[in-house]
This record gives structure tokens, sequence and C-alpha cells, in this order.
């Protein structure tokens, strides 16, 4: 089996020694307060919408089956997929108040990926995976501001069997049973449940052998499963960008950016407020004293050795930031320079610069950081077409205490490993994420040491990231053109191609930036995320490499006609 796992550079914090929690929303609420009145397993309906010779279609997935054309608000045919909860604990254990995860699994027409699956994780911890279906990747997409579901043309489907699964328990659809708390101390205990619940979905859908891919973001990447689920096999490890945090629903989250992700976030923030001040617009002397204080603080000193490539050896934290230091309020620079955004675009997204106002109306009230109903997986109908019944309140970032922060960053623990036993693990960042950002998360993979040495060997932004250019853009563009109108785009959800950013691979370890993306890679520059997933299963050799999508065969590669 291999392992394959996007990991999220939140994981991957820079100064792993000083090891702030993550999630700064955890809130007191018990996991057993979202769970559903009855303890006992409802029974599905079973919906015969699937020819008999599905492939994954046998008595015990039968009653996962979701009716593709019953799904509330999408107005086109889903095709086949299945949803529903399975315990974490083996079948044969027989508990009415087990605790499960929810999961939504499609298979793919695509003949390539006949034994493998993908499985794809969002972050905070709690946050469901539902918003990774729903507005990153999966074959229909509700994106902020849109006014009704889309098809998705860079669905990851296409490429191959997708599940996205809400975990840990108590999370988004996921049930903790009453009587049955969770008992999630740490990553150990998260990746135990998982293990359970995976060993049932693979059973239940006959998947004995298949290989198997981590995909994810944020704190997704803390995620140590990649090692327990097959300890003894190879594993593969790649990563997206990240969402470190759980977020009061509808509503704007004041926490600062620091309380999130210290140690990624505010030793590369000044050089970062340098290089984009020209979207966030801060006075000058507002930056000069920012630059005086990251001086001070010892943050640029470090930065140079953490980018040094190849590296001159392990390089610790900045002294201002060992602990008793960390709060220090002169060397917060990251917060600062938040606020001060703040003051200039109100409608500042720190997980995506260049959004300004109004907010978006978005239907998860996420991430555009605006309100939103934030109801449509707490929709009864919806949950009834996933197969969850009893209902579950449902929110998109859960309100439980989680004391994952015990855990130590995966840069520190599993990530060296499953490079190792894997060699394909990539590592993406959008560039225009303000919460982890792009350089904190390459020097916290430069101190990290995989198959015999210590971080790169030379600079990491040497090469380009080219994204397929989509060939009905280019088809749009070249025509209108001569007929000399403006171009004009299909309505749906488009996407453009071109240089993206850098990509660098070493030893079994991909490091790739993504412009215009922010902490989301797939849901600002979707044909990034396709892309990184091409090459994450092999159908690529390189991300440099310039050409079609695998499964397009347009040949737009950008020459115009001039
Ligand atoms: C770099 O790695 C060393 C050894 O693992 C560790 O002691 C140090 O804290 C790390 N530096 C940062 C900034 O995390
Ligand atoms: C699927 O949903 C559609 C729309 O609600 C409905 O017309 C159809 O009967 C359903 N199919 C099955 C097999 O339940
Ligand atoms: C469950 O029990 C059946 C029948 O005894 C057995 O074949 C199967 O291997 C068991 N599954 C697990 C996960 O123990
Ligand atoms: C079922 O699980 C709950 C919570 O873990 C436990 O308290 C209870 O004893 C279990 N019941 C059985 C019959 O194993
Ligand atoms: C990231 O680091 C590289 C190399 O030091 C530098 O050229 C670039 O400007 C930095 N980017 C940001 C946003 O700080
Ligand atoms: C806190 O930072 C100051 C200034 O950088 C430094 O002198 C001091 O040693 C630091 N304290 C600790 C506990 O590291
Ligand atoms: C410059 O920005 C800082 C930080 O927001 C603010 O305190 C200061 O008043 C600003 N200066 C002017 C002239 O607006
Ligand atoms: C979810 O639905 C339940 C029942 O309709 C409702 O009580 C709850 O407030 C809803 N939660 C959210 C976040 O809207
Ligand atoms: C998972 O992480 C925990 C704590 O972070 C660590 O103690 C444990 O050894 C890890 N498990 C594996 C299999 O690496
Ligand atoms: C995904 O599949 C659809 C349907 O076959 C196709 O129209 C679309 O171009 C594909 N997307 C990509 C990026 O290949
Ligand atoms: C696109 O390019 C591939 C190889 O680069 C070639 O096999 C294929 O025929 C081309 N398709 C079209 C439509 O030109």
């Amino acid at each position: 089996m291999h392992l394959t796992a996007f990991l999220l550079p939140a994981l991957l914090g820079a100064s792993s020694g000083a090891l702030a929690a993550e999630n700064p929303h955890r809130r007191a609420a018990t996991l057993k307060s979202r769970a559903p009145k009855s303890a006992s397993k409802p029974a599905a309906p079973v919906k015969r919408v699937l020819s008999e010779d599905s492939r994954f279609l046998n008595s015990n997935s039968e009653k996962f089956v979701v009716n593709g054309t019953g799904v509330p608000e999408v107005n086109f045919d889903l095709g086949e997929s299945y949803a529903g909860r399975l315990p974490i604990t083996s079948p044969n254990v027989t508990n009415a108040t087990a605790n499960e995860l929810f999961f939504w699994f499609f298979p793919s027409a695509n003949e390539l990926a006949s034994n493998e699956i993908v499985i794809w994780l969002n972050g905070g911890p709690g946050c469901s995976s539902m918003d990774g279906l729903f507005q990153e990747n999966g074959p229909f997409q509700w994106q902020s501001g849109t006014f009704e579901p889309q098809p998705n043309p860079f669905s990851w489907t296409n490429l191959t069997n997708m599940v996205w699964i809400d975990q840990p328990v108590g999370t988004g659809l996921s049930l903790a049973a009453p009587g049955a708390p969770a008992q999630i101390k740490d990553e150990t205990d998260v990746a135990r449940d998982f293990t359970g619940f995976w060993k049932n979905f693979i059973e239940t859908f006959e998947m004995q052998g298949f290989d198997v891919y981590f995909t994810g973001e944020s704190y997704a990447g803390q995620s140590n499963f990649t090692r327990q689920i097959s300890p003894t096999s190879p594993a593969t490890s790649s990563t997206r960008t990240t969402r470190p945090t759980t977020m009061s629903r509808g509503s704007r989250s004041t926490t600062p950016p620091s309380a999130r992700a210290p140690s990624s976030g505010r030793l590369p923030a000044a050089a970062y407020l340098n290089h984009y001040n020209n979207v966030l617009n801060l006075n000058d002397s507002f930056v000069t004293a920012i630059n005086e204080r990251a001086e001070a603080c010892g943050y640029n000193t470090f930065m140079d050795l953490a980018l040094t490539f190849p590296p001159t050896g392990k390089f610790p934290a900045p002294t201002s930031f060992a602990t008793g230091n960390l709060t220090r309020d002169d060397c917060d620079v990251l917060d600062d320079i938040y606020l001060a955004a703040l003051y200039v675009n109100p409608c500042f997204n720190f997980y995506h610069i260049t959004d300004y106002c109004p907010f978006l109306w978005d239907e998860l009230g996420f991430p555009s950081l605006g309100d939103g109903p934030n109801n449509y997986f707490n929709r009864t109908d919806v949950q009834k077409a996933l197969n969850v019944n009893p209902h579950v309140d449902y929110a998109i970032c859960g309100d439980h205490s989680l004391g994952l922060e015990h855990s130590l960053p995966s840069s520190f623990t599993v990530l060296a490993g499953v490079v190792e036993r894997t060699n394909n693990v990539l590592v993406g960042n959008g560039n225009l994420d303000y919460l982890i950002l792009s350089n904190g998360t390459l020097a916290t993979l430069n101190n990290m040491t995989w198959n015999g040495a210590q971080g790169f060997s030379s600079s990491p932004f040497t090469d380009k990231f080219f994204v397929p250019y989509n060939p009905t853009i280019g088809d749009a563009l070249t025509e209108t053109f001569f007929q000399s109108e403006i171009p004009t785009v299909s309505v749906g959800l488009v996407a453009g191609g071109g240089y993206f950013g850098t990509t660098h691979t070493e030893r079994g370890l991909t490091f790739v930036t993504v412009d215009h993306a922010g902490h989301e890679i797939p849901q600002y520059v979707p044909g990034a995320g396709y892309r990184q997933l091409e090459f994450l299963l092999g159908r690529i050799d390189s991300l440099t490499e310039q050409g079609d999508f695998t499964t397009q065969s347009g040949n737009f590669t950008g020459t115009t006609p001039l």
C-alpha cells in the first residue's frame, strides 16, 4: 500500500520549539454535545440508483449509495457516490454507542485510478472536509460569491477515486455518540480512531490492496496516520495549504494570526510585508518600524540563516522566540501587521490577502470571513441525502477541546519518515496566505533532515511551476480577440494557467509555491491543485513540465497566434 499525504505547512511550524497551540478557538463544549439524541445507528434507505455492475456496489456498501440527482440545490447529476458513517472500531465489535466518522466517496471513471484512492482532509483541528469538497476540489462547487452549485471541471475525481472524511470524531457530520466520549488527547489517539475507521472503509468497498494517498490542508498535515495505517509499507505524503484554525461560525475571527501559527508566521512576517506591501498598502513609517522591530527581535538574521541553501546546520529559533518571550509585544510583528492591514482594508482576509470589501456572500461563511448562512450541511434534507439520519448539529469548524497541542509538529515527528518510505511527498503553500507563510514553511523544511541530509541543497526558487492552460479559455480568448471584442469566458468555474510559482524536488520531497493562491490552493487556483495531484499520482514527471492536463487534449499552451 502506498500512502500519500499532502501535508499542511501548518503542521510544520518553523519554530516548533515554541509549539504554541495551533487552534486558539478551542472551546469548552464537549464532543458529546454535538451528538444526536438517539444513539442508534439509523437504517439508511437503500436507493437503487446505480447499475448492478458498479465496482464498489455490494451488500455492505449499498446502504451508503447517494442519489446523484437528489442532492439539494445541485441541479445536475453527481453520478455515483457513497456517503454515510462507519465506526472507528472493528465492525465485529457490536456497540451501538461506538463513535463513527463520516465520509463522502466518489469513484472515478479515470482508468488509471483502478487501484488507488485519495483521502482529502481539512484542518482545524475540527474542521469539516465538506469544506474542501464544496469549495476546493469536489465534483461540484458552491464557492464565495456564486449563486448556486456548479460542476467543477477541476474536480479531483477526474483523476482518481476520492474520499472526503470528517475527522476526528465530533467533526462535521462525524458522530460523537452519547456515552462514548471521543477521548482524543493527541495525534496518536486521532490516528488510532482513523485507522479503525479506515479498515472498515476498505472492507466495505472491497479496496484491499489499493494504493492510498493522503491529501489535505492546514492542520491535516499534523496527522500521523501515514505511519499508523501501514507501518511497514511505503507511504507517500503531500501537502496543500493549510487552515490551522477553527473559526466562529458566520462571523469574522478576531483571533490574531500568531495565535494560530506563531512559528511559520511571525519570523517571515516583516519580509512578507516588504514583498506584498503593494497589496497591503501600509504606510512608510509603519513599515519602517516593523522592519526595525523584526531586526531587533532577530527575525531577519534567523530568516537569512533559515533560507540558506544548503543550510549550514540546524538553526535554533531566535532567543526572542524562546519560552517566556513568545508573547513579547514588541516582537509580535505578525499581529501588528494584521491589525494595521485591517485599518486599511477592513475586509482583509489572512487566508487570501487580495480580498477586498465587501465580503462575498458565502454558503459556508468561510473562508471569506464574511457572514454567510453556513447551513448547507446542517440542512436536514442535505443530511438525509447523505445518509445522515437523525439530524446532526453541523458546523464547518467544530466546537471542541482537543488537546492536540500536546502533539509535536509533524516536521519534528513523522514527516521525515514518510518522505523516506515513499519518496513522494509534496508540500504546497499559497503565496497569498498570511496565516501559513510560504517562507516559514520553507524554513521548517530546511531545518528537517530526511533521506540522509538536511534541507535543500540549492535554492528552491529557481524552477517554475507550470499550470496547463484550460483549453476552453484559450479558445474563448483567441476567438474574441480577433473579433475585437472584449474577451469573455463562459459562466461556471474557470481557471487560468501559466507559470504559477516555483517548484523544487530533492530526495523525495517537493516544495511548491502557488501565486494567486491563499490558504486553500485548489479553491483559489484550481488548475494548480489539480496539477499537483497529477504529479503526486505519478501521472506527470515534474511540476515544471509544460503541456496539457493528463485528462485534456486541447494542447493549448498559451502561445497566441500573434
Ligand atoms: C531546528 O531543528 C533543531 C533540531 O531538531 C531544533 O532543535 C530547533 O529548534 C529547530 N529550529 C526551529 C526554528 O524549529
Ligand atoms: C433521486 O432524486 C430525484 C430527485 O429528487 C428523484 O426524482 C428520484 O426518484 C430519486 N431516485 C431514487 C432512486 O431515489
Ligand atoms: C469479522 O468476523 C468475520 C466472521 O467471523 C471475519 O471473517 C472477519 O475477518 C472479521 N473482521 C474483523 C475486522 O475482525
Ligand atoms: C460501548 O462504548 C461505550 C463508550 O466507549 C462504553 O462505555 C460501553 O461499555 C460499550 N458497550 C459495550 C457493550 O461494549
Ligand atoms: C521568500 O524568501 C525568498 C528567498 O530569501 C525571497 O526572495 C522572497 O522575497 C521571500 N518572500 C517573501 C514573501 O517574503
Ligand atoms: C528574551 O529575548 C531577549 C531579547 O531577545 C533575550 O535577551 C532573552 O534571553 C530572551 N529570554 C529567553 C528566556 O530566551
Ligand atoms: C500608519 O499606520 C499605523 C499603523 O496602522 C498607524 O498607527 C498610523 O497612524 C499610520 N499613519 C498615518 C499617517 O496614517
Ligand atoms: C443546525 O440545525 C439545528 C436544527 O435545525 C439548529 O438547532 C442549529 O442551530 C443549526 N446550527 C447552525 C450552525 O445553524
Ligand atoms: C503520532 O504522534 C504522537 C504525538 O505527536 C507520537 O507520540 C507518536 O509516536 C506518533 N505516532 C507515530 C506512529 O509516529
Ligand atoms: C474533467 O472531466 C470533465 C468531463 O470529462 C472534462 O470536461 C474536464 O475538462 C476535465 N477537467 C480536466 C482539468 O481535465
Ligand atoms: C496533444 O499532445 C499530445 C502529446 O503531447 C499528443 O499525443 C496529442 O495528440 C495532442 N492532442 C491534440 C488534440 O493535439
